[in-house]
């Protein structure tokens, strides 16, 4: 069994080290910390965070501590607003999520043993099945097939594990291009046919006229989303990286926060009976995907007992808060147990902290829950890691693994 699998900690794997190469950042920062000092000054120059109190005052943004206020939001073109829009935003694409979960809730089964019988192979697995699964809220059906196909690429390209690396650098730009430049000339069609219907896009589109049925008014997807929650002259650039955020966001983060719970659940097999709430929130808290945040202070203060200047750059760690000895008993070992009991709250911050926390956590939880409810209610589990470590990039990937999936004698289909 891998430390990995263990849930154990990443410092027990520095690929690399000793052999000239530098360790993955993860490594180097879990090496770094030595459970008393909550937030240091890293060899890097980077000031780290790895206290709770200390890391809910940063993502909290409490007495207006740093400059930025979330990443979500943040495109090359500056910060999409205003803030009303990012609420509205955020709030319509969970009441789409949740209709679609409700809608397809009975379809699951069958799109589980799809794609995840006899063998598959992870984290791709994870990230490929949320798409099936999402893929009507990704980009409704009537969507032009190119732009179907776009997305499809997107995925492959640049929201799988590792998927950026297998392109060059000039590969990568040209696609980027060909990428927007399907999404703006949806955004503009969307915008022409909204104008004809009345739809319209902006802040209150389709809505309080009494007019419209709802099939008309909600959102059909999540580039309806953000255009019904934009301004209609909005920079399209910006809306489609608001859009791409929302692709990064469900697919890939879901995909790999699902690839951590079977991968622990597969090298646990005495916990395959324990609550799936329980797995999924244990595997987050031991492999949070969004584990680095990174923040400019505003002005000088002290944070954790340091001195920290404008000139500084913070990395609030949520994986070393996850595993904080202070906070946690057994901080690196699985045990989904513990989420019997009264749990530190504060020291779990899987979903960010403070006024924008992630909007779509409820849902995401729900759709995890799901999913591994379903794995062990109707299949044995079996798990094979391929030795690697975690894939370390913005989000915390699983390390590549196969699981194997044999359905249970006593399960829907078995005997
Ligand atoms: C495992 C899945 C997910 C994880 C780990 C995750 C994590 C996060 C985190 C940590 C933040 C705060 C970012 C910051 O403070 O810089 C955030 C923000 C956000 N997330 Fe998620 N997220 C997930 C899935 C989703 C989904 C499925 C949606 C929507 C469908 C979503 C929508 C948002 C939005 C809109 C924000 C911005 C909130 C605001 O600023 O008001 N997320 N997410």
């Amino acid at each position: 069994m891998t430390g990995v699998g263990n849930g154990g900690p990443a410092r027990a794997r520095r690929d690399g080290e000793g052999r000239g190469r530098p360790a993955h950042p993860l490594a180097r920062l879990s090496a770094e910390f030595d459970g008393v000092h909550d937030v240091w000054r890293s060899a890097s120059g980077l000031l780290c965070v790895a206290g709770p109190e200390a890391a809910r005052a940063v993502l909290g943004n409490r007495h207006a501590l740093v400059a930025e206020t979330a990443d979500f939001y943040r495109t090359r073109h500056g910060v999409f607003g205003p803030r009303a829009a990012q609420i509205e935003i955020g709030r319509a694409s969970r009441a789409l999520m949740n209709r679609h979960l409700d809608a397809r809730q009975p379809r699951l089964p069958g799109l589980l043993a799809a794609h995840l019988t006899p063998e598959s192979v992870w984290p791709d697995a994870g990230n490929l099945l949320v798409l099936a699964h999402l893929r009507d809220v990704l980009l409704h059906r009537d969507a032009p097939p190119a732009l179907h196909a776009v997305l499809e690429e997107i995925v492959t390209r640049a929201v799988l594990a590792g998927a950026r690396q297998c392109h060059s650098a000039v590969s990568r730009l040209l696609f980027r291009r060909r990428a927007h430049g399907a999404l703006h000339t949806e955004i503009a069609a969307r915008r022409r046919a909204g104008e004809r219907s009345g739809r319209g896009g902006g802040p209150s589109a389709g809505r309080g006229d009494g007019q419209c049925s709802d099939a008309d008014t909600l959102p059909r997807d999540l580039l309806d989303v953000v255009l019904d929650g934009s301004d209609p002259t909005a920079d399209p650039a910006e809306l489609a990286e608001v859009y791409l955020s929302f692709l990064f966001a469900t697919v890939g983060a879901i995909g790999f926060a699902l690839g951590w719970a079977v991968l622990l659940l597969g090298t646990h097999p005495d916990c395959r009976t324990t609550q799936a709430n329980w797995v999924v929130r244990e595997a987050l808290r031991l492999w949070p995907v969004a584990w680095l945040f990174a923040r400019s202070p505003s002005r000088t203060q002290d944070l954790g007992g340091m001195r920290v200047t404008p000139d500084d750059r913070l990395a609030v760690c949520t994986y070393l808060v996850h595993r904080h000895p202070g906070h946690w008993p057994r901080p690196d070992e699985f045990v989904p147990q513990r989420w019997a009991d009264a749990v530190p709250d504060g020291a779990y911050l899987p979903f960010g902290h403070g006024p924008h926390t992630c909007a779509g956590a409820t849902v995401t939880m729900r759709l995890l829950e799901d999913l591994v409810g379903l794995i062990t209610r109707d299949w044995h589990l079996s798990v094979t890691p391929d030795g690697g470590g975690p894939q370390v990039g913005p989000a915390l990937a699983p390390p590549r693994f196969t699981a194997a999936l044999s359905r249970r004698a006593n399960g829907p289909g078995g005997r």
